[in-house]
């Protein structure tokens, strides 16, 4: 029996080479597509899985001073478009992070970013100031959506003054690494908290982190999550992300010339596509990778179909080029 050949479309077919490549504030990567943070581990976890030199970049998960241990278990569930968790910022802490974590970044041959979490300012500066001298590390992607324990425990990300006060705390000691401040959905309006960040001194800003949700065991009457509430990510959250996105960039990021990590339920190359129409340079992929590591390939190659077949020689043509008139 004969084969069933495919009709292809030359123009699909053509091999012209585009240019994946992105700057975020001067630090080059040879695409745009990175891990978010906490949902790669320290790049251990995935080697199996994914070649991590398909990745533009390497996030971290948030780094505090000391260890910690998290929240208590049921701390993850899935939901029907996404997922939510409560892990509480589980991390071995900044010394074991410079010892037995930096040798393993060391060897993805990748720009890494650290993201650093903390309850008061000090913390966050600490760890800052330790990684200024790691060479590996070429920025700290600041998580803000942690509360502030000398300010009554108000989150540091949704309170614009918060956000003020600790980027530019975090401006004063980063001097090789650029400053990635990453915003957080929980606020009525996400370019009062963008715009507090890139007065204070942000290099670039990441978005988002996760929406604060809750699941309710219907027969016990109990919150599923031990935490009782956890953030919400993964699909059910991007058309929100993509509105931030373009909101953040069109009112904020684009006339400040500063560039935005766009993140929230990335799982196909159109996915991404909308992050970059809207004004994102870079884009992190998070819990889309526990259903299938080997999705970023996938997604690097569905944008470079796409820009082939809109005739651009680069990813960077397309970024903020949304048509909204
Ligand atoms: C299991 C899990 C752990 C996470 N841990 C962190 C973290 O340590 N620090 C942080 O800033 N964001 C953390 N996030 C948020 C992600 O980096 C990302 O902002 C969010 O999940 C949206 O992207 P996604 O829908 O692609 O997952 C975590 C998300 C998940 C699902």
């Amino acid at each position: 029996m004969k084969k069933n050949v495919e009709k292809t479309d030359p123009t699909e077919t053509a091999e012209k080479t585009v240019d994946l490549s992105v700057e975020i504030a001067g630090v080059k990567l040879s695409n745009p597509l990175m891990t978010a943070s906490g949902t790669c581990g320290y790049a251990d976890e995935y080697a199996d899985f994914l070649d991590m030199r398909e990745l533009g970049a390497f996030v971290t998960k948030s780094i505090t001073v000391k260890p910690r241990k998290g929240n208590e278990y049921q701390r993850v569930i899935e939901t029907r478009a996404g997922m939510l968790n409560a892990i509480g910022l589980a991390n071995v802490g900044l010394e074991a992070f410079l010892r037995e974590k930096v040798p393993l970044l060391e060897r993805l041959k990748l720009p890494v970013f650290v993201n650093v979490a903390g309850t008061t300012v000090d913390d966050y500066v600490a760890v800052a100031q330790a990684l200024e001298a790691v060479p590996v590390v070429r920025g700290v992607e600041l998580n803000i959506s942690c509360p502030n324990v000398k300010e009554g425990g108000i989150q540091f990300g949704t309170d614009p003054r918060q956000v003020e006060l600790v980027t530019g705390a975090l401006r004063a000691v980063c001097r090789k690494n650029i400053l990635i401040v990453k915003l957080s959905p929980n606020v009525t309006d996400i370019t009062a908290t963008a715009r507090a960040a890139v007065e204070a001194g942000a290099d670039a800003l990441s978005m988002i982190n996760t929406f604060t949700a809750m699941a309710i065991d219907v027969e016990t009457r109990r919150p599923v999550l031990a935490n009782r509430t956890g953030g919400l990510s993964g699909p059910a959250i991007r058309p929100i992300a993509v509105r931030m996105v373009h909101e953040v960039y069109t009112k904020v990021a684009r006339h400040a010339r500063v560039p935005i990590i766009g993140m929230g339920g990335i799982q196909y190359a159109h996915d991404a596509l909308e992050f970059l129409l809207a004004g994102a340079t870079g884009l992190a992929v998070g819990t889309s990778l526990f259903v299938n590591p080997a999705c970023v390939v996938d997604i690097k190659n569905g944008i470079a179909q796409y820009l082939r077949r809109h005739g651009c020689a680069s990813v960077r043509e397309i970024v903020g080029t949304l048509k909204t008139d």
